[in-house]
């Protein structure tokens, strides 16, 4: 199984800082971003993280590259430690597919088609992070309950916010999980099925995968996940976790990027 992660894309909102650096390699406490969503990825049930990147972000993959020669120098000069932490990010079970054109986030994940083959998949989207790794194991949890249905995590947003989003329609199964019935990327709040939105973690059946190849541009002339997940839904069940927010953090802007940075500093601090 495959945990996937889009990478292509161009890092608008962070620019310049994003002009020769992937926004993925910035910096969030101790490591770049993106290596806590490939650890969280190789922390569940997925054997090996694909980073569907472009060929402009070379800087991610080199990130991810065995370097014997540093490791030996640090070596040399008693630097052990650091020693092992490159040795450690050069070992993970990371691969590349390239997206070439930038068409949205559901032709990002169909590039990745040939990895996952029929087996489902993971979806994580590294914009947010979740350093405790436990979101993808309750979301298999919930699948698992549930004959293997795809599982998409959510996230209560005030009414504001839902047009930045996917959000659900759907009804309670319990607590936390929802079935859901359909889906609408960005919806005006008038719209709005819910105020459930899709946060970025997404467990899928073969299906989706299939199903992308014959989603046409939907909202911002982008072809969206969100559409094929709502073609599925016609044939396979799906549910819905509703996420404690306080597992996940938002990079997706500079504020949020900062604000992320200070609490994940904080809590690496003890305080
Ligand atoms: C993407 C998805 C959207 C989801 C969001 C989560 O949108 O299309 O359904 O709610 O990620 O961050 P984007 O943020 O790429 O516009």
């Amino acid at each position: 199984m495959k945990a996937l992660i889009p990478a292509a894309g161009l890092g608008t909102r962070f620019l310049p800082a994003t002009k020769a650096q992937p926004k993925e390699m910035l910096l969030v406490v101790d490591r770049p971003a993106i290596q806590y969503v490939v650890e969280e990825g190789l922390a569940s049930a997925a054997d090996e993280v694909v980073i569907i990147n472009s060929h402009e972000k070379k800087a991610i993959e080199e990130h991810f590259s065995p370097n014997p020669e540093l490791v030996a120098l640090l070596r040399e000069r008693g630097k052990g430690a650091y020693a092992d932490m490159v040795e450690y990010v050069g070992n993970l079970n990371v691969s590349y597919v390239y997206q070439e054109e930038a068409l949205g986030l559901g032709h990002a994940v169909r590039c990745a088609a040939e990895k996952t083959g029929d087996e489902p998949f993971y979806v994580l989207l590294g914009d947010v992070l979740v350093p405790n790794n436990k979101m993808l194991p309750a979301m298999q949890a919930v699948s698992d309950a549930h004959g293997g249905a795809s599982v998409i995590a959510v996230m209560p947003v005030p009414d504001e916010e839902v047009g930045r989003f996917g959000v659900i329609a759907g009804e309670a199964v319990a607590d936390d999980v929802w079935k859901v019935e359909s889906l609408v990327e960005k919806p005006a709040l008038a719209d709005a099925p819910s105020n459930l939105a899709v946060f970025g973690r997404y467990l899928l059946s073969p299906r989706v995968m299939e199903l992308l190849a014959d989603v046409e541009p939907g909202v911002g002339g982008e072809i969206q996940l969100t559409d094929a997940l709502d073609a599925v839904l016609k044939e396979e069940e799906m549910y819905a976790l509703i996420i404690d927010p306080a597992d996940g953090f938002d990079t997706g802007t500079v504020e949020s990027w900062l604000e992320t940075n200070n609490i994940l500093w904080k809590q690496k601090q003890g305080r």
